[in-house]
């Protein structure tokens, strides 16, 4: 069974062919973040300009490279959600047109598990992926992390799941994005807190790591040991940032990065990305100790950061599952989630009348 994925949930254009929910036959992503860098995060109004404008040649590329055609595809998925309305609308509106012109059943993708879904596929004639050598066996402990969300997820086998814990305020990729505003470094802004860190010293700086007990103790707004809290971390960045320059907590944060010397601006990468992982490791392990799960999948655009990479392989408990090239937003995650979605007879979306689900949760 061949899937055509649409993935327009953010900047990312997406188009994916993915056969039998694990063979990569192409994978054609077209990202609009070179428009956001000049305004520092990603612009809604631009984003879905800018998926209007390269949807139809993303999906003719998607099939080019994956030499299909029409007929050689059985079915489409596209994400419904979360994520911008405006970049949803033209994913979705897109796939419904398609699906009613081809005549070809259409199924409705939640992004979040789809980033989980990235790491079934293990084969692919395209160059340059490091594709695991089997599937995710279940249970499988799913950390999601991206730019909106931060969630740990026991999956007892496919579409059967509990979210065990997430950020009861921003993701963790979001505080890598508020961290490079605050140094200066380029959008997006995770990559460039990674590469700023690598020759920073993380113990430099010491930054607070919220630890929730199921009872409350630290925290009364925690419902799990497995909860996150990212906001509070950042700030103290803030202020870190602001003492190291030699000011008080009115010193404007934008002109922060004029005034921070770039061996300051290192340790407080290092610092803030060894906390920030640090929080996403503990609550890793401790699930892992309590679930006993036999697969380990990272998933989500955080994935790409390789302090966390490392930190996960050396507690490995279970195998851990994670690739750089498709742990970013891409299709191929929602094509092989469609197929599960197909191929267990889960019910099919109306082409007439679906709709965009932009704060759909797991
Ligand atoms: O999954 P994704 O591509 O889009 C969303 O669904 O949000 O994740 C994007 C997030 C951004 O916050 C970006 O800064 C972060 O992933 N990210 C990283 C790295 N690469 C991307 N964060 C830390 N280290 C990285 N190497
Ligand atoms: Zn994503």
């Amino acid at each position: 069974m061949r899937i055509l994925g649409i993935e327009t949930s953010c900047d990312e254009t997406a188009a994916a062919i993915v056969e039998d929910g694990q063979k990569l036959l192409s994978n054609t992503v077209a990202s609009s973040v070179d428009l956001h860098a000049a305004f520092g995060g990603v612009v809604p109004e631009i984003a879905a300009r800018s998926h209007l404008e390269v949807i139809t040649p993303v999906i003719e590329e998607a099939a080019k490279s994956a030499k299909v055609d029409w007929p050689d595809i059985d079915a489409i998925a596209v994400t419904q959600g979360p994520g911008l309305s405006g970049s949803l609308l033209i994913g979705v509106l897109t796939a419904r047109t398609l699906a009613i012109a081809k005549k070809l059943p259409l199924y409705s993708i939640n992004h979040l598990e789809a980033h989980v879904y990235a790491n079934f596929i293990t084969t692919s004639a395209l160059p340059g992926y490091a594709l695991p050598a089997k599937q995710p066996s279940f249970p499988l402990l799913a950390l999601i992390v991206s730019g909106g969300h931060t969630q740990l997820v026991l999956f007892r086998d496919h579409f059967d799941y509990t979210v065990l814990g997430q950020t009861l305020d921003d993701a963790v990729g979001e505080a890598f994005d508020k961290v490079a505003k605050i140094l200066g470094l380029p959008f997006p802004g995770g990559p460039s807190v990674a590469k700023a860190a690598v020759k920073g010293d993380p113990t430099s700086v010491k930054l607070p790591k919220p630890r929730f007990s199921v009872t409350g103790q630290t925290s009364h707004t925690a419902k799990s040991q497995f909860d996150f809290s990212y906001s509070g971390l950042k700030t103290a960045v803030l202020r870190a940032a602001q003492e190291m320059a030699g000011q008080d907590y009115t010193f404007p944060s934008h002109q922060l990065s004029k005034v921070l010397k770039t061996v300051q601006k290192q340790d407080l990468a290092a610092s803030f990305q060894a906390t920030a992982v640090g929080m996403l490791i503990d609550r890793l392990k401790a699930a892992a100790v309590e679930f006993k799960p036999r697969s380990i999948v990272i998933a989500g655009g955080v994935a790409a950061n390789q302090h966390l990479r490392e930190a996960a392989d050396k507690l490995s408990p279970a195998p851990i599952y994670t690739d750089t090239r498709l742990c970013t937003d891409n299709a191929a995650m929602v094509a092989a989630l469609g197929y599960y979605t197909a191929s267990r007879q889960r019910p099919a979306a109306d082409p007439y009348t679906l709709e965009i689900a932009p704060d759909l949760q797991m």
